[in-house]
């Protein structure tokens, strides 16, 4: 086990565009704000990797886990990074809470404030749940996934692993393949990527791929094989069965074998591919196991990054609270 290091690490000021308390979407993130906070996050990270297991910039600040719907990565990873930054991390947990009894979710996250909670990160399946919160609460709200509308610090962490790998989002061609109805990577992904200069690229059955998404100024097509030879990056988007009313295709092997990226696509697609997944994957559908796990994969990278994107949003965000506390 390596010894826990602790170091302050070289931030630079607060950005000054930084005005937000809350997180909501990355619809209305200007590219100054997003840049603004992947380079916070590129600075967590060195200091991350460098082996630093503690930057106490929150010392005294309390998170709180507000999750309705299950979680592997965004819920551990928040907690990690409050933890990092010397924050307090408590996990609400819905199977076990007086929701049962019928108490309200505003109800539930004005309790959990009132005990002392200044950051409430929020995931739910109904989306605009986090907005609501943030009306309601003083304290600060993270959206950690609304139903199938946004989940922005997942499609930060998908940009932070793409700038890093090929420094720039400016000019490549960003590819989403997959259950893009159900996904709200999907939607912050676009917003996020068109605004720092990609162009986008949606894909996958007509019943999961709606012409309707051309509104968001996206290129669409149902052919995985037609786009791959221009993609610079494709993100595989799960299949969401549990969001599903009908299966919206004939079998999982037909799925698989019309957008799997598998071995032989791989051999059509351009030398340097990369292939993102926000996790988590299903092995053999979205894809094989040998290119999950190849060198061209970046899945594992991009949950290394989570860590260091939440360390820069709970920064970030509290910093807005920090500068003006609720009733000063
Ligand atoms: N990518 C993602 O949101 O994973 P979890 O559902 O495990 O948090």
């Amino acid at each position: 086990m390596e010894p826990m290091s602790e170091h302050p690490i070289e931030l630079g000021p607060l950005p000054q565009c930084w005005k937000r308390r809350h997180l909501l979407g990355l619809e209305d993130l200007t590219a100054e704000e997003l840049t603004a906070v992947l380079d916070k996050a590129d600075l967590f990270k060195q200091a991350l990797v460098a082996g630093t297991r503690r930057v106490p910039l929150l010392s005294g600040i309390t998170n709180c886990n507000l999750f309705f719907e299950n979680s592997t990565r965004t819920r551990t990873s928040f907690s990690l990074a409050a933890r990092r930054l010397g924050a307090d991390s408590i996990d609400f947990s819905a199977s076990t809470s007086s929701l049962s009894k019928g108490e309200t979710v505003i109800d539930t996250a004005k309790n959990i404030e009132a005990m002392g909670a200044d950051v409430m990160v929020v995931r739910h399946r109904t989306p605009g749940t986090p907005h609501l919160l943030a009306q309601n609460l003083d304290c600060c709200v993270i959206n950690a996934g609304d139903g199938p509308h946004e989940h922005p610090t997942q499609g930060l962490l998908d940009i932070l692993t793409i700038r890093q790998r090929r420094g720039t989002l400016q000019g490549l061609t960003v590819a989403l393949v997959g259950d893009i109805a159900h996904s709200r990577t999907a939607r912050s992904n676009i917003w996020g990527l068109k605004t720092l200069g990609a162009h986008v690229i949606v894909c996958g059955p007509s019943t999961l791929v709606s012409p309707r998404w051309k509104e968001l100024d996206v290129e669409f097509s149902y052919s995985l094989d037609d786009i791959l030879p221009r993609v610079d990056v494709l993100n595989l988007l799960r299949i969401q069965f549990e969001r599903q009313h009908d299966r919206p295709f004939p079998s999982v092997r037909e799925y698989a074998h019309l957008y799997a990226m598998n071995r032989d696509r791989l051999a059509r697609a351009k030398d340097d591919i990369l292939i993102l997944a926000p996790g988590p994957i299903n092995r053999g559908v979205e894809v094989t196991p040998d290119v999950a796990d190849g060198p061209q994969s970046a899945i594992l990278e991009q949950v290394t990054n989570g860590v260091a994107v939440r360390m820069a949003v709970l920064w970030l965000v509290t910093s807005v609270l920090r500068a003006a506390p609720v009733g000063s």
